[in-house]
Parts: C-alpha cells; sequence; structure tokens
C-alpha cells in the first residue's frame, strides 16, 4: 500500500506529521465525506501544552471553520470529545464548540453518548464513564446508511397485540436501531487494540460511524488522528482516508495500523462483541468481605 505524507488528488492513504490546520488548507474544497476526530482535549496529556481556554477554543474554530470548507455536500462531521476539567470543576466540551459549528453552518444529528466502564475513580464528584461523539451533517440531503449498523433485537420475537397486524411479528428482521448510547469498552490496557497512545477510541465507534455515513471510495479524514483508529477503519472498510498528527511517534504507529488493515492484520475486539458479563460465583466476583466490611481469611492467602 502507497502512503502519502501530503495531499494528492490520487492517494488512497495520506498520513502528514505536522498541525493539522495547515494540512486541512491544503484540501480541496468538499472533498472530504466524513471528518471524524477527537481533539486535544487542552487537559495536559503528554501530546498537549494546556493553554488558557479562550486560546483553546479559538484554535478549534479555526479547524471547525476549515472543515466547513472540505466536508462534501452530503458529508458529515462526527467531533468526540470528553470534559476538560480544571481545578475540579467540569467543561464540556462538545457544549464549549457547539455553536462554532453551528456558525460555520453545521447541524446537529445527533449527540452520541459513548460509555464505557473503566476509567479514574474520583473521590469529589462522580466517576466520569460517558464521552460524546456530535454528529453534524453540512445539509439536509446527507449521507446515513442506518442497515448497515443495526444491532440485535432485544425482542425478536415480539409480536404485534393489537390493529389489522395482531399476532404478526412486529421486530424488523434487520435489526434496531442502535439508538444514541453506545456501550463500547473504552481501550485500556489489555484491549487487543491498544497502542503506545494514551487515548485511542475503539475501532468499532470508528466502523460505526464510517459505515453509516460514507460509501466505498469516500474520503474519510482525522486532522488528530494519534494512533490511526479512523484511518485504519477507513481502510478495513475501503474508504479512502487522510489523517495528520503532530507527533511522528504517533504518525508511526498509525501507518503500522493502516499497513495491518490492508493486510487484514490489524489487532482487534471483534465488532458488536456484547459487553463481557464475568460469570458469578468466581473468587473474582464474590466479594471477600462479610456484611460488617470485614475481609476474611482468604481474602489474605
Ligand atoms: C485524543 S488524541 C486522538 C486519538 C485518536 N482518536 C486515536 O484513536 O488514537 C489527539 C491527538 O491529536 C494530536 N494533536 C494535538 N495537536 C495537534 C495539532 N495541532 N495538529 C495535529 N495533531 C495534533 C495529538 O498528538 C494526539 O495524538
Amino acid at each position: 500500500m502507497r502512503i502519502l505524507r501530503n495531499h494528492h488528488p490520487n492517494a488512497s492513504v495520506v498520513l502528514h506529521r505536522g498541525d493539522c490546520l495547515p494540512f486541512l488548507r491544503s484540501l480541496p474544497a468538499r472533498s472530504v465525506m466524513l471528518v471524524l476526530t477527537s481533539p486535544p482535549y487542552n487537559v495536559g496529556k503528554t501530546y498537549e501544552s494546556r493553554s488558557d481556554m479562550g486560546t483553546y477554543l479559538a484554535s478549534q474554530r479555526l479547524v471547525i471553520t476549515e472543515l466547513a470548507r472540505i466536508v462534501h455536500p452530503e458529508g458529515s462531521v462526527c467531533w468526540q470529545v470528553g470534559n476538560h476539567v480544571w481545578h475540579g470543576q467540569v467543561y464540556p466540551i462538545d457544549s464549549l464548540v457547539y455553536r462554532d459549528f453551528i456558525d460555520s453552518g453545521f447541524r446537529l444529528r445527533n449527540r452520541v453518548i459513548w460509555h464505557f466502564e473503566h476509567g479514574l475513580h474520583c473521590t469529589t464528584r462522580f466517576s466520569g464513564r460517558y464521552e460524546t461523539v456530535c454528529w453534524f451533517t453540512k445539509s439536509d440531503e446527507y449521507k446515513f446508511y442506518l442497515d448497515r449498523i443495526r444491532v440485535p433485537q432485544k425482542y425478536p420475537g415480539k409480536k404485534h397485540y393489537k390493529g389489522p397486524k395482531k399476532g404478526q411479528f412486529s421486530s424488523n428482521p434487520k435489526g434496531q436501531n442502535p439508538g444514541d448510547v453506545w456501550a463500547i469498552p473504552n481501550v485500556k490496557h489489555n484491549h487487543p487494540e491498544k497502542t503506545q497512545h494514551p487515548c485511542q477510541f475503539p475501532l468499532e465507534l470508528a466502523e460505526r460511524l464510517i459505515l453509516a455515513l460514507t460509501d466505498p471510495g469516500d474520503l474519510v479524514c482525522d486532522p488528530y488522528m494519534g494512533s490511526g483508529t479512523t484511518v485504519a477503519a477507513a481502510i478495513l472498510h475501503k474508504r479512502r482516508a487522510a489523517g495528520a498528527d503532530i507527533l511522528g511517534s504517533f504518525v508511526e504507529i498509525a501507518e503500522k495500523r493502516v499497513r495491518q488493515a490492508a493486510n487484514g492484520k490489524l489487532p482487534r475486539r471483534a465488532f458488536g462483541r456484547p459487553i463481557y458479563a464475568p460469570p458469578a460465583n468466581t473468587p473474582l466476583t464474590t466479594p471477600p468481605w462479610d456484611k460488617n466490611g470485614k475481609r476474611g481469611p482468604q481474602s489474605e492467602q
């Protein structure tokens, strides 16, 4: 697979090392069907220097304005973010950039809650167990293929209980709409997709959006690609991909994953696999304390 470093009209994969803003400016108008990205949250991760919120939001505004130029009229932007946290106060980033998207002409279709089970254990507020994906479209005529991402029905044997269809099965045999709360494990510790990157999102999150919002051959762009989850998912599903990251070490990880995706060797958690529910009555699922909170002798072995 040929991977280019800069935009070229015939490229199937471009992985750019550098600031995303000039990279986005190099892309032709209306050329991208989907921008799927998770920008820095301005929380002082290894790959960002924390700045005041005004500076951070001004830089995001420049990027959002550029997205309005490059996104195809039938295309979308999916902005995946969590909270900026400062002195124990929580600032939801999607709320802070919402106005910039609307002022740039985008229309919000869904604010998907991505729920996961693992993360920091807070002691002065509830532990955060979700982030959001705001899905914006450029117009009212947009690509959306629900049937490709339906999920199994909870009650496939349910029947109409009254009316002319009484007694007939009522659920869609293709599955149900996945809704706007998606439970997908986050990429931690021994997750099969884990790389050296500190905050990847899972392939399944990217794949759902790519399948629902683009066709094969469309261009998918991630201006803050990190470990390359979006670009690798795009290649898995025969889309073209363009990504940028400011750190060369992350571009290398992304390149490796894109090549693995092209060769059918990308390590991954199976698409659609249910959340793991541990079996009852094992040492791990049996409380090692009595009703007074005292630990039994076996807990010290
Ligand atoms: C939240 S991470 C993205 C993770 C990605 N979704 C994944 O699954 O691996 C944000 C990324 O943006 C990169 N970044 C920060 N500022 C940037 C900039 N101005 N231009 C391009 N990339 C930048 C960081 O190096 C980091 O890898």
